[in-house]
């Protein structure tokens, strides 16, 4: 049970403690955020409302702590992080737990995530020994003007104190894609997880704290927000910020100081079915991509623009699996759960009668109770509704006809997001081109969008996010390369 075991120490009363300088601590505020249950909408946790003097000081830690883990031997790191690894594994029921509770993610899916999260650090500690064990090293001769006078060697160093902030719809495994690359390069880690997914994260980090990371190289800080939020993200000891989230994210980056950003920001993602896809498939995969953990995931399907000579075949496979989704509680197992807040459950009914309002056909009847919405189809959605455009982040899907690919394609990229998309079809020729015509990081052939596996690069465009993630594109994301010459006297060539 969550809190409890190998986690009581995490735990004061019925409040969750933070984590700094190596200790679980009580904020000096004396006050605590609620956490609630997106299932029975009451407070089922609560963590500590920390200060902002409570920042300065982890950050001040955190800055110390970086300097002698930047010392510590490549292998150990590795080490240290393989460990973590299998204590998060080996404790996943807890975790997957708090999941449960606090973000209503199925039961499996909870603890799918904890294992793929320990998967994620090992993998990281093994690419972080191959990529960071070697650097270049350049000659000047190969420069105009230049002879065999200078060699270059250069290698990737850390950038300092990086502040890592996951979203509540996956937070632990976004959470541990930040800090395990963070960790193997030899940064150190302040985290600021989600409010509803923080017990979850508290957790975790206590499986870093288990395997006797040095003091100080962690840190997990939790509260409000409009209390910390803006004093963490400009912080002066902040050196490099990786969020994934909503709309926050364009706010940080514009606030930020002149330090590099990873950010993933959400999607509007695309499938198009051209007329000779296997519609089985397709279907299999809208159900999968539009309507796994209620289509809470940055990476769903958002929108269908499928061929009018085959949309109602389409529509109606679809609507045959709608049907067998079982919707209830994540406990339970159920495939569509409560989505994560009232605020947005209703953001996503505005959605749903708007295009109701503007003639959109409803596949299933419209039902609502309290936060969990059930599975519903949008046929004949057009550009003019809302939900052609806005990401509803629940278990609501739009199809738009179409009557050429390069209307699909034009749809695709009029959105401000580009975070990934799919297109079906069994000419492998038309899907290259159609993947080269959309402006998405990620193109799909045959198969719904998705981040994993996970050492795959992972990146938006647009609205969807700065740079690009997967576990080696983040490593090298949370160093810099430095540089050293060597300046011989005479020229000097190998065996010459
Ligand atoms: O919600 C955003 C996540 O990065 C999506 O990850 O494709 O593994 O569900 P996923």
């Amino acid at each position: 049970m969550a809190g409890t075991g190998a986690f009581a120490e995490i735990v004061d009363g019925d409040v969750f403690k933070y984590y700094a300088d190596g200790e679980w601590k009580k904020s000096s505020s004396g006050k605590s955020v609620g956490i609630v249950n997106p299932s029975t909408r009451k407070t089922h946790y609560k963590v500590q409302a920390c200060t902002q003097e409570e920042v300065n000081k982890v950050m001040e830690t955190a800055k110390a702590a970086q300097k002698s883990w930047a010392k510590t031997p490549l292998w150990k790191r590795a080490e240290l992080l393989h460990k973590a690894a299998a204590i998060l594994k080996e404790h996943k029921s807890p975790i997957a737990e708090a999941l449960v509770k606090e973000i209503a993610k199925p039961a499996k899916d909870s603890v799918t995530e904890v294992v793929r999260s320990g998967d994620l650090i090992s993998y990281c500690a093994e690419e972080g020994v191959r990529l960071l064990g070697q650097g270049t090293f350049l000659v000047s001769d190969s420069f105009p003007g230049n002879e065999r006078t200078k060699y270059c060697l250069t290698s990737k160093i850390p950038l300092g104190v990086v502040l890592a902030i996951p979203p509540f719809n996956y937070p632990v495994n976004l959470a541990v894609s930040k800090i395990a690359p963070a960790l193997i390069a030899g940064n150190s880690l302040v985290l600021k997880p989600p409010t509803q997914g923080a017990v979850a994260c508290l957790h975790m980090v206590h499986c870093f704290h288990l395997a006797n990371f040095p003091k100080g190289l962690i840190s997990c800080i939790t509260g409000r927000g409009s209390e910390i939020g803006d004093f963490l993200t400009m912080h002066p000891g902040v050196n490099c910020i990786s969020f994934t989230g909503g709309d926050t994210g364009i706010a940080i980056s514009k606030k930020a100081g002149m330090i590099p950003l990873q950010m993933e920001l959400g999607g509007k993602d695309a499938c198009i079915v051209l007329e000779d896809a296997d519609l089985g498939l397709v279907a299999a995969n809208i159900i999968k991509g539009g309507f796994s953990y209620s289509g809470q995931r940055c990476t769903a399907v958002k929108v269908v623009l499928v061929m009018e000579s085959v949309a109602d075949a389409l529509v109606e496979a679809v609507k045959a699996k709608v049907a067998k989704l079982t919707v209830g509680a994540p406990e339970e197992d159920c495939d569509i759960t409560p989505v994560v807040s009232e605020s947005s459950a209703n953001f996503i009914e505005g959605l749903v009668m708007d295009a109701r309002d503007k003639g959109a056909t409803f596949c299933q009847e419209y039902k609502r109770e309290g936060n969990l919405i059930w599975p519903l189809l949008l046929d004949k959605v057009r550009p003019d509704m809302r939900i052609a455009w806005e990401e509803p982040f629940g278990p609501v899907l739009p199809v738009i006809r179409i009557g050429s690919v390069e209307e699909g394609i034009h749809h695709c990229n009029a959105s401000n997001f580009g975070l990934q998309g799919c297109v079906f079809t069994k000419d492998i020729n038309k899907a290259m081109l159609i993947s080269d015509a959309m402006e998405s990081g990620t193109v799909q052939i045959n198969s719904a969008p998705a981040r994993g596996p996970d050492h795959f690069p992972f990146q938006g465009i647009k609205d969807s996010g700065i740079g690009s993630q997967g576990i080696t594109n983040s490593i090298n994301m949370m160093t810099k390369v430095k540089s050293t010459v060597i300046n011989l006297p005479t020229p000097s060539y190998t065996m010459g």
